[in-house]
């Protein structure tokens, strides 16, 4: 019978209030417990971070969409990367209603051939379907570009950003103290740490100043102490969830392509972690995702 009830949630979730109550005496017979359709309407959630454009996704993107949409999920934000792929997020948001775009320059993108491009990113910042620039930041890990046009680039990028009132995605990686202390002078408090790394101490500094942390399917990994932590521990006014897909998989899907449907099983991880329903954190996490972005 629970198959058969997560079944009926998933068509519930395209289905408008009217449709609903139409069907209603069949989910009544398909169902041993009372379903409360409000739970069901208000327990969707939202991969805040996805990049769907890249090439992982070539062979089988609309079904990859048509999975995360029927599976639950009410919103995918596409996450560019670059000018091509800020471009192409935009073209996907365009061709599905439930699909969102943001634009910018990765820090393993940044350098002078990018900047050639800055002023055309800045165009298609103004599309409609454009909810935040990002992703843009620091990465001393990987160090694939130069921490010097690094720091040039996700400041001229904060201050477009900033202009345009859009909210940030913010990428740090191996650069806490620098991405914090960038965010603090030049920041504006309005935005994201995408797949939040640090420990709970950074994490409620940069909620302080206004920033949310969004939680990577890394939270569902034995090992990942330090994201467990801050998951459980943060606010969750301040909380957003997101897969990175096709990176980063979540278990039970560890090592394979991440896709947004994936995103459920992080919730149900931070769920358990603060010892609430699926329904509660969905909701709010959903409403936070949809405040920042203004969904
Ligand atoms: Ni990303």
């Amino acid at each position: 019978m629970g198959l058969l009830v997560s079944h009926q949630n998933l068509c519930l979730a395209n289905m408008s209030q009217t449709d609903i109550f139409l069907i209603m005496p069949m989910s009544i017979l398909l169902s041993d417990k009372v379903i409360n359709l409000r739970d069901i309407f208000e327990s969707m959630l939202i991969d805040t971070h996805a990049h769907l454009d890249l090439h992982e996704f070539d062979q089988d993107r609309e079904q990859v969409i048509k999975t995360a949409l029927e599976g639950g999920l009410s919103h995918i934000i596409t996450v560019g990367i670059d000018y091509n792929s800020s471009k192409k997020a935009i073209e996907l948001a365009h061709q599905n209603d439930s699909i969102y775009a943001s634009v910018g320059y990765h820090p393993h993108n940044a350098g002078p051939s990018s900047l050639k491009y800055i002023d055309q990113v800045t165009q298609l910042a103004g599309d409609s379907k454009v909810v935040a620039w990002g992703e843009i930041g620091l990465d001393f890990y990987r160090g694939y570009s130069s921490p010097s046009d690094q720091l040039d680039f996700f400041k001229l990028q904060l201050k477009l950003a900033n202009d345009l009132d859009l909210p940030v995605i913010i990428h740090d990686r191996e650069a806490h103290t620098q991405v914090y202390d960038i965010l603090k002078k030049y920041g504006k408090g309005k935005g994201v740490i995408h797949c939040f790394s640090g420990d709970k101490e950074l994490a409620l500094a940069f909620i302080e100043l206004g920033y949310y942390i969004s939680i990577p399917g890394v939270v569902t990994y034995k090992n990942a102490i330090l994201t467990k932590e801050v998951a459980s521990s943060i606010p969750i006014e301040s909380m957003l969830l997101e897969t990175d897909a096709p990176f980063l998989a979540p278990v039970p899907k560890r090592g394979k392509r991440n896709e947004p449907f994936f995103v459920s099983y992080t919730a149900q991880e931070v769920a358990r972690l603060r010892n609430i329903t699926l329904a509660d954190l969905a909701r709010q996490t959903t409403n936070n995702a949809k405040a920042l972005f203004d969904l």
